[in-house]
């Protein structure tokens, strides 16, 4: 990625260099080849009036010191000169013969024919390329005759060169630049990315404990180890809580199956007359282990991160779960009284989570409830949500225990033994996933007052 984003930034600035100096060389060329005709015609105009004079009387005269001043302009200039007379024959040296014919060039033609020319063409005498300037020698209204300086095309190329030598020093100073400012940045974006791909490694390896540097590097970069950082604790507390879960379930598994082995085995030796009690128990022992299974499948299902939750009448929900239980509660003779409110309730709850937790609730009440005594399930508006109480007048629980009753597989010396010790469990992992919480309070008259508050809807 690194050498891919050095050669897109150095590709950038060559194509920028190269889009903003390939038309500035050309239009160099054309500016300097108009500064060269320009100043050919004006030498040309000028030196046109000096020979007007000698022209105009037939050749005749001094002419020596206009040839000597020709003489020096074209060593200076590095052009030639020619001046012809009006049938084309040159009148000046030195470069020249005097009396040479130039009737065959279309320059001087044009000239004579009162034209003022320039253009390039390739010289047939020299074989090279020439500019030429040719302007005729006017004197009144007649032409007398005609002056044409020429240059090598290799003028015009000298002064481009030396301009595009310029030019280049820059394009090269900025193409250096260019690769250096590069190299540095795109370390500057890499760096950290490298930094992250060696901590997702070290992540894929195995070690959770590891984190992405979110101090360093460019603001999305930062951001993007902040998110990484984010996912990776909750994949590490997910990972500690299944580890922890899975111990602490094939722990508690083992259990009900020794007993449920030791009830076979016993079986399988008993006389007729405790064999039936022997296979009684060992089927006991296999509904607990069911019960188990299903409770710790509802706690992973409920841990589950994403659910929707939905609405639920506590009222009809309270109403419906209490004529359930009310048969059992008859037959522990325990009168099941409902205590809500007038008002209309409802809760945002992970969905069937409202009865479990109600179930559990009575369930537990039940296991304590002495004869003769009343489990008031009541429901009452707290500030922004709703309290469901379930309340027995069972022994209850000291303030440690009832803390560490929401634990799983916890159980209370003497329980119920046919529990799992994961009802509560399941309780506070309905309601925390439904936004609210579980708590056993002591109730007034010694028992349990299980209360769970969930979110109004
Ligand atoms: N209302 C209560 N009064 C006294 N003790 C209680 C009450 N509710 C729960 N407990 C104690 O807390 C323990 C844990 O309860 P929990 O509902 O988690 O499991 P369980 O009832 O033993 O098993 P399961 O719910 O699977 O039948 C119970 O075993 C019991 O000792
Ligand atoms: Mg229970």
């Amino acid at each position: 990625m690194r050498t891919r984003l050095i050669a897109v930034l150095v590709g950038v600035v060559v194509l920028v260099l190269a889009v903003q100096d390939i038309p500035l060389a050309s239009h160099l060329r054309s500016v300097e080849r108009d500064r060269l005709v320009t100043r050919l015609e004006r030498d040309a105009f000028v030196l046109a009036g000096r020979v007007e004079e000698v022209l105009e009387a037939g050749g005749a005269g001094n002419t020596d010191r206009l040839e000597s001043l020709v003489e020096r302009y074209e060593i200076t200039e590095d052009v030639r000169v020619v001046v012809v007379d009006v049938a084309g024959s040159a009148v000046l040296g030195p470069t020249f013969d005097v009396g040479e014919d130039f009737t065959n060039r279309p320059e001087i033609l044009d000239a004579l024919a009162g034209r003022p020319v320039t253009g390039e063409r390739v010289s047939t005498t020299l074989g090279t390329d020439l500019f030429y300037v040719a302007v005729p020698v006017i004197s009144g209204d007649t032409t007398v005759g005609a002056v044409r300086i020429t240059a090598p095309a290799s003028t015009i190329s000298g002064a481009v060169n030396s301009r595009l030598a310029g030019l280049g020093a820059v394009v090269l100073i900025s193409v250096v630049i260019a690769v250096i400012a590069a190299f540095a940045l795109a370390g500057a974006i890499t760096r950290p990315i490298t930094r992250l791909t060696a901590t997702t490694r070290r992540l894929a390896a195995g070690d959770l404990s590891d984190r992405a540097d979110e101090d360093s590097g460019p603001p999305e970069v930062r951001s993007l180890a902040r998110s990484f950082n984010t996912m990776v604790g909750r994949l590490e507390q997910m990972v500690d809580r299944q580890r922890g879960f899975a111990g602490t379930a094939s722990h508690q598994l083992r259990t009900p199956l020794t007993a449920l082995r030791l009830r076979l085995e016993s079986a399988a030796i008993a006389d007729e007359q405790q064999l039936g009690d022997h296979l009684e128990a060992a089927l006991a022992e296999t509904d607990r282990l069911g019960r188990i299974i299903e409770g710790l499948l509802v706690l992973s299902r409920a841990e589950g991160a994403d659910v929707t939750l939905e609405r639920s009448d506590v009222r009809a929900v309270i109403r419906e779960r209490c004529e359930h239980w009310d048969p059992l509660a008859e037959e522990h003779e325990v009168r099941l009284v409902v205590a809500i409110d007038d008002a209309p309730m409802s809760v945002l709850v992970v969905p069937t989570a409202l009865e479990q937790i109600i179930d559990n609730y009575i369930d537990n009440a039940l296991d304590v409830a002495p004869r003769g005594s009343t489990i008031t399930v009541g429901a009452e508006l707290v500030d922004d949500g709703i309290e469901i109480r379930v309340r027995d007048e069972g022994p209850g629980l000291s303030a440690e225990e009832r803390a560490e009753a929401f634990g799983r597989f916890w159980r209370a010396e003497g329980a119920n033994p046919g529990g799992t010790g994961l009802g509560l469990a399941i309780v506070r992992q309905l309601a925390e996933s439904s936004g609210g919480h579980a708590e056993l309070r002591q109730a007034p008259d010694g028992g349990v007052d299980a209360v769970v508050f969930l979110r109004g809807s």
